[in-house]
């Protein structure tokens, strides 16, 4: 298709604000950290872990908190889970959920796309990955509202408490788990309490509870927004609406990426330097943080001539909607299965439009992408 473009489309789009940066020097935020705005500069940070540490938080992050060794032992252990390979037994399901949900969407109907749908299909999709069951739905969405909230925040006791809150789901099936199920595996979160270190020692509590954390917060928020997003960029290009309806999946994930890097929802990350440094002419001492701002870094003109230009083959090289380096995203698979499968449900069934009685509503950092999408359903083959 021809190369669409478009301005960013609202006032409050943080997008504007990161545009505006890439020519500046090296910013610190509010709270003191580096702002790291350029491809370059993030593609560095990232693939040099020796200078900047991920060990950013005094809680324990299994895998995305490590460094060095245990890093790539966590890795090890904890890819496999996430394999393409591992992943082909799911896809019908993920049909099957996703298809409930664009069925279950009258014709003519007004639906929120994050609130509505992806985050609906977010925890659906994630219980039957993980063999969680569908009763924990509620629990899970209204935690995820509260986990956005928290974040947008920026309120560290209301972040933790959160985070306490979700542990203690997991705490809970765990421990179902321990009782009634003491014999083989039945299902992957069975599988992740058998894992054990290369030294023979089985995973503790705290590193199951955490590499649950990680997996679920990779999962959730993102595919929620990332599907307000998709679906955003849909409405408004209804050409490729007509393109993707019948792509083979590698044109269709290729489209996926480059929607989410033109939009980029997964903000950021941070790092810690751990000797003296110097990043884009500014000199940063040990102990300093660093953010890496995935959005802005995607949106760099020095490498994307036209960051709003959409344009997958050119761009997929230099696409870092999924990170780079050793703490490179190992559920990117799983997060293109799910998208795909949930979007071509969605066009299956049905034209998407944006509500034009509605405005959709950006979020604000740390969170990207949108709080709300409203759209406008039609069947397809109506118009
Ligand atoms: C939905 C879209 C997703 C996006 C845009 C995304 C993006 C990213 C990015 C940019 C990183 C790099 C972090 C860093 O360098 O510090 C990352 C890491 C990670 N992601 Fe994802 N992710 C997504 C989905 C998922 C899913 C579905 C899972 C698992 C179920 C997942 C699990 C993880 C984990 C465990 C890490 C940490 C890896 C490490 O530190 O070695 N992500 N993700």
């Amino acid at each position: 298709m021809s190369q669409a473009t478009t301005g960013c489309p609202y006032a409050n789009d943080p997008r504007t604000r990161y545009d505006a940066l890439h020519h500046e020097p090296l910013t610190r935020n509010d709270n003191g950290r580096w702002v790291v705005v350029r491809h370059a500069d993030a593609v560095a940070v990232v693939t040099d872990p020796e200078t900047f540490s991920s060990h950013v938080s005094r809680f324990l992050q299994v895998p995305n908190g490590l460094d060095g060794a245990a890093h790539r032992e966590a890795r090890e252990l904890l890819d496999p889970f996430l394999a393409p390979e591992r992943l082909t037994g799911l896809e019908p399901t993920l049909e099957r959920i996703a298809d409930q949900l664009a069925a279950s969407v009258p014709a003519g109907s007004r639906l929120d796309a994050v609130g509505e749908l992806g985050s609906v299909y977010a925890v659906r999709a994630q219980s039957a990955w993980l063999g969680w069951p569908s009763d924990i739905e509620p629990e899970l969405l209204a935690w995820m509202e509260d986990n956005h909230a928290a974040t947008r925040s920026g309120e560290l006791e209301r972040t933790a408490a959160v985070a306490h809150r979700f542990d203690a789901i997991i705490h809970r099936l765990l421990s179902f788990r321990r009782i009634r199920r003491p014999g083989p595996p039945e299902d992957l979160t069975d599988e992740l309490m058998r894992v054990k270190h290369h030294d023979g020692r089985p995973l503790g509590e705290d590193e199951i509870v955490s590499v649950l954390r990680n997996w679920t917060g990779g999962d959730l928020g993102s595919l929620a927004l990332c599907t307000g997003v998709v679906l955003y960029w849909l409405a408004t290009h209804p050409e490729l609406q007509d393109e993707l309806v019948d792509a083979a999946n590698d044109s269709f994930d290729a489209a996926l990426d480059e929607i989410l890097r033109i939009d980029d929802p997964f903000v950021s990350n941070r790092r810690v330097a751990t000797v003296d440094t110097v990043l884009n002419g500014q000199p940063i001492a040990p102990g300093e943080q660093l953010v890496i701002n995935w959005t802005a870094a995607n949106r760099d003109p020095a490498v994307f001539a036209d960051p709003e230009g959409y344009a997958p083959e050119a761009n997929a090289a230099k696409n870092l909607v999924y990170g780079a380096g050793p703490h490179v995203c190992p559920g990117r698979a799983l997060a293109t299965l799910e998208l795909r499968v949930l979007v071509r449900a969605m066009l299956g069934r049905h034209r998407i439009a944006l509500d034009p009685e509605a405005v959709p509503e950006r979020e604000q950092p740390p969170v990207g992408g949108f709080h709300r999408v409203p759209l406008l359903l039609d069947p397809r083959g109506r118009s």
